[in-house]
Order: C-alpha cells, then sequence, then structure tokens
C-alpha cells in the first residue's frame, strides 16, 4: 500500500494497527488513530503549528520529575482526569462522590490518634474537622482508614516548602472508631493555583483561563470489602467553585466550613479564639456493589 493522501491515510493506518493481536491494543489503537486523524483533518495545521505541538509535549515530558507529573496536570487542566474518573465511579445511592486525587498524595503520611492536630505549628485559622464513614446503607463502618491532606493559609502544601517548614504537616492517616467517626485538629486551607509555571501554565494563559482551584481538603478511604474513595470536600463561598481549573468540583462535596465562636467545640476541646468547624459523613460503595461499565 502507498501513495496515501489525506483522505486515504486513515484507513489505511488503521488497517495496519488492525493486526494487533490484543483485542483491548487494537481497540485503543484504531480509536486513537480516528480520533488523531480527524483532530488534524478539523484544525488543518500548518507545519509550524504542527511542530509547535511537538515541542510543547516534549516540553511537558521535560518538565515531569518525581516530584512534577506536567502530563497529568495537562490531563487534568484538560478535564481528561475528571472523565476518567466518572467513567470509573458509577455510584450507588449513598456512596460520596468522587474527584481527582491531585499531585500532592504522598504515601508516607503519619498516622495520628483521633483528635490530633495535624497543623504541624503552622499559621492559620484553627479547623476542627468531623465526620463518618459509613456504607451506602449507612452502616457505620470501624476502623476505616482516612487519609487527609490539604494546602496552608498561603495555599501551599508541605511537600512544596519542606525546606522552610521541615516536615511533612497537614497530612495525616486517621483510623475511624468503633461508631466510624473521625475527627481531628488543623488550620483552615486557602485556595490556591496549580503549578504553572511550565507547559500547562503556558496554555493555560493561551486559552485565558487562571489556574486556581477552590479551598479544600483531600480525603481518601478505605475499608475492606468497599471501593477506596479519592474525593475532597470544598468550601462553600469559595470565589472559584465555578471555575475550578481542574473541574473537580461537585456540589455534592461543598460544605460550609462553619465559622464558631470561642467555647467548647465538638470533640470538648475548649477554644479561646474563634475557629471553623467542617464535617462531611463520607459513603464508600460496596465492592460488590459496584455498577460495571455499559
Ligand atoms: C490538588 O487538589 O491537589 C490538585 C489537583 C489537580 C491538579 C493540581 C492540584
Ligand atoms: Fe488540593
Amino acid at each position: 500500500m502507498r501513495n496515501f493522501n489525506e483522505f486515504t491515510i486513515t484507513d489505511a493506518v488503521l488497517e495496519r494497527v488492525a493486526g494487533a493481536s490484543d483485542a483491548r491494543t487494537r481497540q485503543v489503537s484504531e480509536a486513537l488513530v480516528r480520533h488523531l486523524h480527524a483532530f488534524v483533518r478539523e484544525i488543518q495545521p500548518t507545519q509550524a503549528e504542527w511542530e509547535y505541538g511537538i515541542d510543547f509535549l516534549t516540553r511537558t515530558g521535560h518538565m515531569c520529575d518525581e516530584n512534577r507529573q506536567e502530563f497529568i496536570l495537562l490531563s487534568d487542566t484538560l478535564g481528561v482526569s475528571m472523565q476518567v474518573d466518572a467513567i470509573n465511579h458509577r455510584l450507588p445511592e449513598g456512596a460520596t462522590e468522587t474527584t481527582v486525587l491531585g499531585p500532592f498524595f504522598v504515601q508516607r503520611a503519619p498516622e495520628h490518634a483521633l483528635g490530633a492536630d495535624i497543623s504541624g505549628q503552622l499559621q492559620g485559622i484553627p479547623l476542627l474537622v468531623t465526620g463518618s464513614v459509613s456504607s451506602p446503607e449507612g452502616q457505620p463502618l470501624a476502623g476505616a482508614t482516612v487519609d487527609v491532606w490539604h494546602s496552608d493559609n498561603d495555599g501551599y502544601y508541605d511537600v512544596q516548602q519542606l525546606e522552610k517548614i521541615g516536615d511533612l504537616a497537614m497530612r495525616a492517616r486517621f483510623r475511624t472508631d468503633l461508631n466510624g467517626r473521625f475527627w481531628f485538629w488543623t488550620i483552615k486551607p486557602a485556595a490556591y493555583p496549580i503549578p504553572h509555571d511550565g507547559p500547562v501554565g503556558d496554555m493555560l494563559e493561551a486559552q485565558g483561563r487562571h489556574p486556581w482551584r477552590p479551598a479544600h481538603v483531600h480525603f481518601m478511604i478505605a475499608a475492606p470489602g468497599y471501593e477506596q474513595l479519592v474525593t475532597h470536600v470544598f468550601e462553600a463561598g469559595d470565589q472559584y467553585l465555578d471555575s475550578d481549573v481542574v473541574f473537580g468540583v461537585k456540589d455534592s462535596l461543598i460544605r460550609d466550613y462553619q465559622e464558631m465562636p470561642p467555647g467548647v467545640a465538638a470533640d470538648g476541646t475548649t477554644m479561646d479564639q474563634p475557629y471553623r468547624h467542617l464535617n462531611y459523613d463520607f459513603g464508600l460503595k460496596s465492592e460488590a456493589r459496584a455498577i460495571r461499565a455499559a
């Protein structure tokens, strides 16, 4: 086969990849070729634009190391991560909605006793976080692991300022008590821009977009027999709720970070200054109840 033109080359490539012995490889390869060729036919790139695209992807790769994953950021900002998340989390009634993991989760977060202060002595508005973990039917799940992480008062995660603060902070693992409950103290997170000093930042600027995420606390919750839940709880009223740069906000994940006067807090702590209180009751999806993709 030879002498392909702009109208015949797509079928020629499709024919070439049809020999893949693995059915999934064949399916993915064919879809990739069809969509990529359709994209090129639609935008009719000049040679210079094609070179710019290659250079953009090359710079994206060069930006990646063990601390920075620019390709995931690209996927996040183009809405692909949330699309993959949605496809893989068709949830039953009673199960908490999911959202992106993001790049700031670390495996080595310290395990703390319930009620601990995980602020690492960083300055900020005290925040009491309380909640529960249940099955979709409302049965409390004791001993579930609850990993949490969030930004500081200025919108920075610990891993972005380890030299300054010396150790991990504003992240921890807890285990729910016999009633499926957890609680801890920290400081109120702030909205923050995703890392935008690389090609993804250039793309956002060229597209006339800001790089901001609304303030949130991340949760990763696991219990035997249930699907791991990866989600956030966003602060009601945040100015970026409707323009989250990674499209991660869902109404069901927004809560008041309630302003509380000094006094005895819900966990019995006496507070001599105002603080905030965030409560969220999570529902996990049973592994057996996973709804298969159509
Ligand atoms: C985050 O929430 O930590 C996050 C998610 C996606 C991209 C960048 C940051
Ligand atoms: Fe985050």
